[in-house]
């Protein structure tokens, strides 16, 4: 009998990387996907652990998924905790939730095989070393079956870990010390993603900017480089990147942007508050100054450059006018679409320690502000496309028969009535009307004369 795993995946886009790659490494076990958790033999949870509600959202769903481990004692149910809750807290979690049989960290995902067959028998193993290996030289091929049941789209990640030590973040706990994978290797898997049909690839990493990998020709590669290289990979229409640093913003980056059609008009760089004292004590390492000048900067070189941030409000020692200066801030910057979020005390952080803490209520009350002005920037930068031609990727149906949903280079969710065959295709399409979520739009010309168009170069 083939065994089925069921992954559940919590947190960032490395982790639905990571998940994926999860999946790919028990293929060596002989597990293939399952569709839910109820038909699965093997459970992984992989978890986040940047805020307390996230880390907690784990034991309550192992809460729930226990009963399933009773259910067929001649077929027990499996259940593995991945991610950063496990890098984090380790043997804790078997302590805490007797239903957990593994635990593994996320430089270890690699070893998986060995892990689960190790577990069993009363035998719970926990492996959350940083190995002196690195996992992706051991971990299989990306499984070229389960990226095309996945579509036109995928994530890749080429940089893991962080070294920049925000005083808030769990990251560089978490998933180590940074580290760039390989340029060769990068391409390899990119092209094995285009072969399986992905027209679209977005790099990951916590700091992907700061990408510095080994190039063939024995230097180590920025950010800016690698993107050139990717973007000569025929088939490959579209790239993107994220998380970026707002310090990592080097010059052959901001010159991609400029030179390369196929990278995306769209940057997540998140700011975090727009209160110089507030950056510091955050130890971001750099002023609201700084940061204004790199989107000027990146503007100038490409002018129809969406922008989106993540804010967190509350931060320890916060003043009113600390607030106000991020409020001002993006008031000045104008954005797409952001994450904001109250500032949440992780253990093992030096911010948490400070006594200086924001009441939950302060924080809430400047939540609904930012939030209120961040959706007022969001619908106007919508509804700015009212009218407009743009290509749009088109990902897969919609919720009513004869429509595709894609995205826009802006990230914006587009629906369009357009053939099934248009499914993993680029097409011009005119946007009707602006929704709350999505832009409505219809093909520029018939499908039938337009099978395929170009990126629009801006
Ligand atoms: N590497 C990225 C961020 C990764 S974490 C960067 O440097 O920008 C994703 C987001 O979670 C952060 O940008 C931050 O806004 C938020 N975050 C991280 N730690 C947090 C905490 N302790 N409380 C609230 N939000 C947090
Ligand atoms: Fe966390 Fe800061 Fe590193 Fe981003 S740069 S992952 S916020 S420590
Ligand atoms: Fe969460 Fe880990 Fe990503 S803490 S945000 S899953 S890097």
């Amino acid at each position: 009998m083939t065994k089925r795993v069921f992954v559940k995946t919590y947190g960032c886009q490395m982790n639905v990387y990571d998940s994926g790659r999860i999946v790919d490494a028990l293929g060596e076990s002989g597990y293939t996907s399952a569709p839910d958790p109820e038909s699965a033999d093997l459970i992984v949870l992989n978890t986040c652990h940047i805020r307390e509600k996230a880390a907690e959202k784990v034991y309550s769903e192992i809460g729930r998924l226990k009963h399933l481990k009773a259910r067929d004692t001649d077929r027990p149910v499996m259940i593995g905790v991945a991610g950063c809750v496990a890098q984090a807290e380790g043997e804790e979690i078997l302590r805490r939730a007797p239903a957990v049989d593994f635990v593994v960290g996320p430089q270890n995902y690699h070893r998986l095989p060995a892990i689960v067959s190790a577990t069993g028998n009363g035998r719970r193993p926990v492996d959350t070393d940083f190995p002196a290996e690195d996992k992706f030289d051991h971990l299989p091929r990306t499984g070229v079956r389960r990226i095309r049941s996945q579509g036109a789209t995928a994530f890749l990640t080429v940089q893991e870990g962080c070294d920049k030590f925000c005083t808030f973040c769990v990251v560089p706990y978490t998933r180590g010390a940074e580290f760039s994978r390989p340029v060769a290797a990068v391409l390899a898997e990119a092209r094995d993603l285009v072969d399986a049909g992905v027209r679209e690839i977005t790099l990951l990493g916590q700091n992907v900017n700061a990408y510095h990998g080994a190039g063939p020709d024995g230097r180590d590669w920025g950010l800016g480089r690698l993107l050139e290289a990717l973007c000569a990979i025929e088939g490959l229409a579209r790239v993107r990147y994220t998380t970026s640093h707002p310090r990592d913003m080097d010059d052959s980056l901001i010159a991609a942007h400029r030179d390369l059609d196929k990278v995306m008009p769209y940057l997540h760089l998140p700011v975090q508050s727009g209160s110089d004292r507030v950056l510091d004590r955050m130890n971001r390492r750099h002023t609201r100054d700084f940061y204004l000048a790199i989107v000027d900067r990146i503007r100038s070189a490409r002018p129809d450059l969406a922008l989106s941030s993540d804010f967190i409000v509350g931060f320890p020692g916060e003043t009113d006018a600390d607030f106000e200066a991020t409020m001002t801030l993006v008031e000045e910057v104008g954005y797409a679409q952001a994450y904001s979020f109250k500032y949440s005390p992780r253990p093992g952080t030096p911010a948490a320690e400070d006594s200086d803490q924001i009441p939950e209520a302060v924080k809430s009350e400047r939540l609904q502000r930012l939030q209120d002005l961040l959706n007022r920037q969001q619908a106007a930068f919508n509804t700015s496309f009212a009218g407009r031609t743009m290509p749009v990727l088109f990902e897969r149906s919609g919720r009513n028969p004869g429509q595709l949903v894609g995205r826009s280079p802006w990230l914006q969710a587009v629906q369009a009535d357009a053939p099934q065959s248009l499914i993993g295709d680029l097409a011009n399409v005119v946007v009707d009307r602006v929704g709350g979520n999505s832009l409505f739009a219809r093909l520029a010309e018939p499908a039938s004369e337009t099978p395929f168009v170009a990126e629009a170069t801006a």
